[in-house]
């Protein structure tokens, strides 16, 4: 764990929301958001687009004032210990913020330089070891790949062990294997102590990542839970809302034959067949 300070809030969660609220001139956005994210644990804020989730991340990153309401990170207030949060903290957004002419080493000894670490160097190899890009590291981030990309913006973001990380739709554009390794690359933050708040449009993003998911909605937030607390709560409007679209592997579990909690029913074939696949018009 980080030995940042936590002078008020010890035990209080790493990040803690009650009743904020957010306007842009007469469009509210933020209606009274409550959330926590316990200390070493990763939440997913879900939501669709212009939901306000980077409205949300922006306020506890202090880039951006609430109108109303708490918002605390690592035991600072927002709003006046904006020093301390920033110190907290890192940010990182949906596009990597790496150096394209610099090596991978030479990004994250810069960045050390930055936040005055001791031995830059020692700080750089070791997490480029972390992110499994020790042999890349040498190499210009030009040549890498987006999925190399966004791990060097993830361990640009863990310089000077931030007990708090914020990752505003990290896998946004990622191919699936890309987006794999970042997922990897997050899990092991958490594993580490790091308290992780993410932004997110993917459900499956969602499910692989997060110990809890918070759904933002309407300026609120109307579900909150783990995954399993989230899937009894199938089959009501709240969830088909989330799912937005059927997935792949919604039709592919249509097509082989499972029931809502996504159970293939292949020792009883006769429960579902291609029928279920006909629209309403369809049957006779
Ligand atoms: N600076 C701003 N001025 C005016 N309106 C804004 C501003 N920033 C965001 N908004 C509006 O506030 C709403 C919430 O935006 P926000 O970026 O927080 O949503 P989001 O959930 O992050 O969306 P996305 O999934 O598209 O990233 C949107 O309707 C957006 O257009
Ligand atoms: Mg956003």
């Amino acid at each position: 764990m980080s030995t940042a300070p936590t002078p008020h809030g010890v035990h209080e969660p790493a990040v803690l929301l009650r009743g904020l609220t957010k306007s842009y001139r007469d469009l509210t956005v933020l209606r009274g958001v409550d959330l926590d994210v316990a200390r070493g644990s990763i939440v997913a804020l879900l939501g669709s687009n212009g939901a306000g989730k980077t409205t949300v991340i922006k306020i506890l990153s202090t880039l951006l004032r609430a109108d109303g309401g708490t918002a605390r990170v690592n035991g600072f207030d927002v709003a006046t210990q904006g020093a301390e949060v920033r110190g907290s903290i890192s940010l990182t957004g949906q596009f990597a913020a790496v150096d394209e002419i610099l090596t991978g080493r030479e990004n994250l000894v810069l960045m050390a330089r930055l936040r005055h670490v001791t031995d830059p160097g020692v700080v750089a190899d070791d997490l480029l070891r972390r992110f499994s890009l020790a042999e890349a590291g040498t190499r210009r981030v030009a040549t890498y790949s987006g999925g190399m990309r966004r791990r060097l913006d993830l361990a640009m973001s863990l310089v000077g062990d931030p007990p708090v990380i914020f990752l505003d739709e990290p896998t946004t554009g990622l191919d699936p294997q890309a987006r794999i390794e970042v997922w990897r690359a997050v899990s092991e933050l958490a594993r580490g102590g790091t308290t992780v708040l993410l932004t997110t449009q993917h459900l499956d993003e969602a499910e692989q990542l997060a110990d809890r998911i918070a759904i933002l909605h309407e300026g609120r937030i109307t579900v909150n839970g783990t995954l399993a607390e989230l899937r009894r709560l199938l089959p009501p409007a709240e969830v088909e809302y989330v799912e937005k679209q059927p997935t792949l592997e919604d039709v592919f579990l249509a097509v082989v034959g499972a029931d809502a909690s996504g159970h293939a029913h292949r020792d009883d074939p006769g429960t579902r067949t291609s029928d279920d696949l006909t629209t309403p018009g369809e049957r006779p």
